[in-house]
């Protein structure tokens, strides 16, 4: 397995609000460049970057119309080659953001694909026969092409879904078989790509909606097949390449289909969930809330599965957030955020930061959807980096800013939280650095549950010689434990060190070391 995952920590950028460099209001790719030896500072050394490819940007850029065109809004090739040769330089890695399932409607494969007269590109998307012909089972754009036939979408409308065939052929008339030379010819289409910016050097590839290849393929056997092909593709040409899945299914992503690693979403009722995002109203039942009440067993009962068939094959990836979901502090304050923060940098898996969750940027709940974000634009805002105009974002004048920056009073910043003892940033970043000095605490080492029962807090486990206790409730907790004069190595609010028991204090987190 590609060494370098096992001891990585992931910064995940959104280049549109990271640092605009030319003062046109939206982040770029030498804003990245620029910012690289303090995301190298906080611990992490490697970077995900959402899409910059050429778009219309109906979905942030998840609509690409040029896989191998820089969106000049975010600068040029020579700026794409600049960034990375600095990262290869300062030993981190790059992950650039793989969109396979579908490409944007004013992509050239869909503008060929909507002719009438067959050509190259007639089967790369999924069209019916005929116009009149629209199965309401499937997501289906109707009476916009000269050709006769409606064409299925995988996201928004403005997504037509490429063509990797269907599991179980329902209508054989337009459905072509997940095996067929048709939906092959997309998977080649897709290697191209990937080779492009592999032989480029980059690092691998965050696969966006990595499940959604194969239609009418439930089990995903087949989506399964045609990753396992691209692995092999990898494991040949590019051994140290990785791809990361966003698809949250460890057993068919990393078993299956041969990701090396896959994000734990926030999906309804699952694991994730039940840790940081289980809020509804006013009723916040996550492990991780103020007043907490949560089952860390709903946790569990989720997690360890996963855990335990993939943890062979790959790592589950712990994310303090992503730009699909809102940011932390929408869940729960700063005192519960470290804890989080030290939760996850304490359990096995990669880890990933989201940018500006270092210092708890908000959710904002006020702003018009931008670029196809809806509720997802409040967790994309400019970085708070300092105390300066547009928190030293952008030199742009306000109404120009890609989104406006978070203007209240007691709004986070870096130069506000660095240095600053007991701040979400060092806080965070204490924790980076512990687990990089440990391979105990590496992304693949031991992992053992020492306590947990259900309602009940803390979460007890253990990682080699290192045992971790989080207590987000409001109470102090004490649980038989022999610490046997182990080293405190890091520690969030109180506890007691008894004989044969520790206390934790409510709010409060402890790693102890033997
Ligand atoms: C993924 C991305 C999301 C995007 C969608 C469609 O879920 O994370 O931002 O809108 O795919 O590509
Ligand atoms: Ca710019």
């Amino acid at each position: 397995m590609t060494d370098w995952l096992r001891n990585s920590v992931f910064y995940q950028i959104y280049p549109q609000s990271f640092l605009d460099t030319n003062a046109d209001g939206i982040g770029d790719l030498p804003g990245v460049t620029a910012k690289l030896d303090y995301i190298k500072d906080l611990g992490c050394n490697a970077i995900w970057l959402n899409p910059i490819y050429d778009s219309p940007f109906l979905d942030a850029g998840y609509d690409v119309r040029d896989y191998k065109k820089i969106a000049p809004r975010y600068g040029t090739m020579g700026d794409f080659e600049h960034l990375l040769a600095e990262m290869h330089k300062r030993d981190m890695k790059l992950l650039m953001d793989l969109v396979p399932g579908h490409t944007s409607d004013t992509h050239e494969w869909f503008q060929a694909a909507k002719k009438a007269e067959r050509n190259e590109f007639s089967d790369r998307y999924i069209f019916t026969e005929c116009v009149w012909d629209a199965p309401s089972e499937y997501r289906l754009m109707c009476g916009l092409c000269e050709r006769d036939g409606n064409y299925m979408v995988n996201y928004f409308s403005s997504q037509p879904a490429l063509n990797y065939g269907f599991y179980h052929v329902k209508y054989p008339e337009w459905q072509k078989s997940a095996d067929s030379p048709e939906a092959w010819a997309t998977v080649e289409a897709l290697k191209d790509i990937m080779r492009f910016w592999l032989n480029k050097g980059i690092d691998g590839f965050r696969v966006d909606m990595a499940d959604s290849l194969v239609k009418n393929d439930d089990e995903k056997i087949a989506t399964a097949n045609i990753w396992r092909s691209v692995r092999q593709m990898m494991d040949e040409c590019y051994p140290d390449a990785v791809l990361i899945s966003e698809w949250s299914d460890p057993l068919r992503s990393i078993v299956n289909s041969g990701f090396h690693a896959d994000f734990y979403l926030d999906h309804q009722n699952n694991g994730y969930n039940y840790l940081f995002r289980c809020k509804s109203g006013d009723d916040n039942r996550s492990f991780f809330a103020d007043n907490a009440h949560g089952d860390i067993e709903e946790f569990l009962a989720d997690y360890i599965p996963g855990y335990t068939c993939s943890k062979d094959h790959g790592y589950i990836c712990f994310m303090t957030n992503n730009h699909d979901m809102p940011r932390a502090p929408f869940y729960m304050s700063d005192d519960i955020i470290k804890l989080s923060h030290a939760f996850m940098m304490t359990m096995p898996g990669v880890p990933f930061v989201y940018y500006g969750d270092e210092i708890a940027m908000r959710y904002r709940t006020d702003l018009v959807s931008k670029e196809g974000g809806y509720s997802r634009t409040g967790s994309r805002t400019p970085m708070q980096w300092n105390f300066e105009k547009n928190h030293g974002f952008s030199d742009a004048d306000e109404e120009m800013l890609y989104l406006p920056v978070d203007n209240c009073e007691n709004a986070p910043t870096v130069e506000g939280q660095k240095g600053q003892d007991g701040s979400v940033y060092e806080n965070l970043r204490s924790l980076i650095y512990i687990r990089k000095e440990n391979p105990e605490l590496s992304n693949d080492s031991e992992f053992e549950i020492v306590y947990a029962r259900h309602n009940e807090y803390p979460f007890v486990y253990r990682r080699g010689s290192f045992t971790a206790f989080v207590n987000p409730s409001n109470d102090t907790k004490e649980v038989d434990y022999a610490a046997n004069g182990a080293l405190v190595q890091y520690s969030i609010g109180g506890y007691d060190i008894g004989e044969n028991t520790v206390t934790i204090h409510g709010r409060s987190f402890l790693l102890l070391k033997h």
